[in-house]
């Protein structure tokens, strides 16, 4: 809706408003409770990144890079880039900071807004937000199945159920340029029917050939060789052993050799979870492996690799939402304060204040209301009681506490009060 001065917010971009938030709440306090379990600390990074970092990690010829990022001069000249996602920014501060100079392997997490100027729809968003987490100083096949352990232990919290592990290895440095040739050797004699931009891929980068989303193109693209049969030694055993940990563990995944994720970095494995509730945005999360990012931002050679995803948290949120049953109502206070004159407005302000010292979630009533408006306001709360405090009440240091639901009341000391609201459990 237009405001008096006809300002709304960006194409793309929403307001979440308290029924939104409290669901990115939840799923906020899942995914922290899951990470902290698997030993992952939390990294913040800035929004903006010099527009460098990810024409260099995430690669010049992807959608992301060339499409999608918002990008300006700064004052001084300096291109800026609004991040588009977070993992070149992990692995950005990971080198200037030297973590990997730390012990073990580094786990981080974050959680934040991403900007990408795509198309607006269902679940797709040009200020989005990720939760996503990054394993850093490691290549082992054991790490990536632990990161695929642990998304399925967040999708459980989250009473995610049908959501599909989709798997692929799209190989290394060593295996690519053999894969680009066959790539470019089977696609010259179609090149002239796809589209102008599939037809430049082809040539700059025909791995970003598999990306394309043109119903007309798809039957090329099905038919295209499989990059599982020029993974190198190295890669296919990495695959093999990472799928024997996932079979081992009960984790079904489905195989797709055409899925090559939207992003350059990507080494060997590369993973998505796909939602059926989502419609045409149905990626809940996508993710894998970047061995070599780290020294392509200026590591030195004995860094470790990594491996990591990111979630959509709009989306998540919707496959939560679509597991409850519906959107539900953000939790309203327990109890509303209602001050019966303006004489009463100090004692029911310190009275709400001590509460909410115990735990309890309380709203304030205006003073000087019909005592009906007061309970009509506290019930549209979803209030479970009214705190009615005249001059009676504080006279004989007491509360009258009257139940919504049943319309019974009773004068109570604090003390009962307390206990009748459960104090000290959660608001
Ligand atoms: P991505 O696949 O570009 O990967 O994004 C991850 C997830 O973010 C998607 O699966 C989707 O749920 C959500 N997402 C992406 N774009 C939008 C959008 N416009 N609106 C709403 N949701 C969106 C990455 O970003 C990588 N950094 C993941 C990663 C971490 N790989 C390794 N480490």
């Amino acid at each position: 809706m237009k405001t008096d001065a006809g300002i709304t917010a960006i194409k793309g971009m929403r307001d979440l408003l308290p029924e939104d938030t409290a669901w990115f709440e939840r799923l906020e306090g899942h995914a922290r409770e899951i990470f902290a379990l698997y030993n992952f600390d939390e990294i913040r990074t800035p929004v903006l990144e010099p527009a460098e970092l990810f024409a260099r990690a995430v690669g010049e010829e992807t959608d992301i890079v060339g499409k999608e990022m918002y990008t300006f001069a700064d004052r001084d000249g300096a291109m800026l880039t609004l991040r588009p996602e977070a993992t070149a920014s992990a692995v950005r501060a990971y080198i200037e900071h030297r973590l990997w100079e730390r012990p073990g392997l580094t786990r981080l997490f974050y959680q934040g807004p991403m900007f990408r100027r795509e198309r607006p729809q269902k679940g797709r968003y040009r200020q989005f937000y990720q939760i996503g987490a990054e394993v850093l100083g490691g290549d082992a096949p054991w790490i990536d199945f632990e990161l695929l352990a642990m998304l399925r232990m967040l999708l459980e919290r989250c009473g995610i159920e049908g959501a599909e592990l989709v798997l692929n290895s799209v190989g290394c440095a060593n295996d690519r340029p053999r894969y680009h040739a066959a790539l470019r050797e089977a696609l010259a004699p179609r090149l002239p029917q796809m589209c102008a931009d599939y037809q430049r891929r082809a040539q700059t980068n025909p791995l970003r050939v598999l990306d394309c989303k043109v119903p007309a193109d798809q039957p090329i693209i099905a038919a295209l060789p499989s990059i599982l049969d020029y993974l190198d030694d190295r890669c296919r055993e990495h695959f093999a052993e990472l799928r024997r940990l996932l079979d081992g563990a009960g984790i079904s995944y489905r195989l797709d050799p055409r899925m090559v994720r939207g992003l350059d970095y990507y080494t060997s494995t590369a993973f998505e979870f796909l939602h059926g509730a989502l419609g045409a945005q149905n990626a809940l999360l996508g993710g894998g492996r970047y061995d070599g990012l780290a020294q392509s931002l200026g590591a030195p050679a004995n860094v470790g690799g990594g491996i990591g995803f990111a979630l959509g948290e709009d989306r998540f949120v919707m496959a939560m939402q679509a597991a409850a049953g519906g959107t539900g109502q953000p939790p309203g206070p327990r109890a509303l304060v209602v001050p019966i004159t303006a004489a009463q407005l100090p004692p029911a302000l310190a009275l709400a204040e001590r509460l909410r010292r115990g735990g309890v979630r309380v709203e304030m009533a205006p003073p000087d209301r019909k005592i009906g408006r007061s309970l009509e306001l506290a019930a549209k709360l979803g209030a479970e009681a009214a705190l009615l405090l005249g001059a009676d009440e504080v006279r004989e240091q007491r509360v009258t506490w009257k139940r919504l639901a049943s319309g019974e009341q009773e004068k109570l000391d604090e003390t009962a009060l307390a206990a009748r609201l459960g104090a000290g459990r959660s608001a």
